[in-house]
C-alpha cells in the first residue's frame, strides 16, 4: 500500500498569537484552529498534513531542508519573514514539490514594505486576503497541483505493464 502523501503546512512569527494579534486585520480564529481546517480539508483528499510554526528564521529553513523529498508540497504563511528573508527563499528553491504561499490579509492593500515578497518567485502561487478561507483554498490549491505532479510523475515511467493503453 502507498504510504499516504503529506502536505508541510508552515507558519512564521507572529502566526502564534492569532486570536490576539490585531483581530481587525488577522480575525478571531487561532492558529490551532486554521490548522485544524486545513488538516481536514487535506484530509478529505487523502494527504496528511503536518505543520510547523516557529519565530525563527532557522527552524524554517531546517523544516524546508527537512522536507525535501518526503514531502508531497508546502503551504507557507512566512509572516514578515515574507517581504525579507532569503534564506527562506533559497531553501524553497532548493524544494522541488509545488508551494502555495499563503496570507491572511492582502499585503499588497498594506503598509508599502509589505508589497515586495521574497517567496513570492519561487512559489507556484499565492492566495492573500481572504482570512481563515485562505487555509481551505490553499490546501485545496496544493491538492490539485500535488496530484498532477504525481500524475506527470505516473506518465514519464510510461504505462503500467499491461494496463490500459
Ligand atoms: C501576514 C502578512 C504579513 O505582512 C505579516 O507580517 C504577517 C501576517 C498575513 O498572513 O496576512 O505576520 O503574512
Amino acid at each position: 500500500m502507498n504510504p499516504v502523501p503529506t502536505i508541510l503546512l508552515l507558519s512564521g512569527p507572529n502566526l502564534n498569537l492569532l486570536g490576539q494579534r490585531q483581530p481587525e486585520i488577522y480575525g478571531q480564529a487561532t492558529l490551532a484552529d486554521h490548522v485544524r481546517r486545513a488538516s481536514a480539508v487535506a484530509a478529505e483528499a487523502g494527504y496528511a498534513l503536518e505543520h510547523v510554526q516557529s519565530n525563527t528564521e532557522a527552524d524554517l529553513v531546517d523544516a524546508i531542508h527537512a522536507a525535501r523529498g518526503r514531502v508531497a508540497g508546502i503551504v507557507i504563511n512566512p509572516g514578515a519573514f515574507t517581504h525579507y528573508a532569503w534564506a527562506i527563499h533559497d531553501a524553497l528553491a532548493a524544494f522541488d514539490g509545488p508551494i502555495v504561499e499563503l496570507h491572511l490579509s492582502n499585503p499588497r492593500g498594506r503598509d508599502a514594505w509589505r508589497h515586495t515578497s521574497v517567496v513570492a518567485p519561487v512559489a507556484t502561487g499565492t492566495i492573500a486576503g481572504f482570512g481563515g478561507e485562505g487555509y481551505d483554498l490553499s490546501i485545496r490549491a496544493l491538492v490539485g497541483l500535488c496530484q498532477a505532479a504525481a500524475g506527470e510523475q505516473i506518465e514519464d515511467r510510461g504505462p503500467e505493464p499491461g494496463g490500459a493503453s
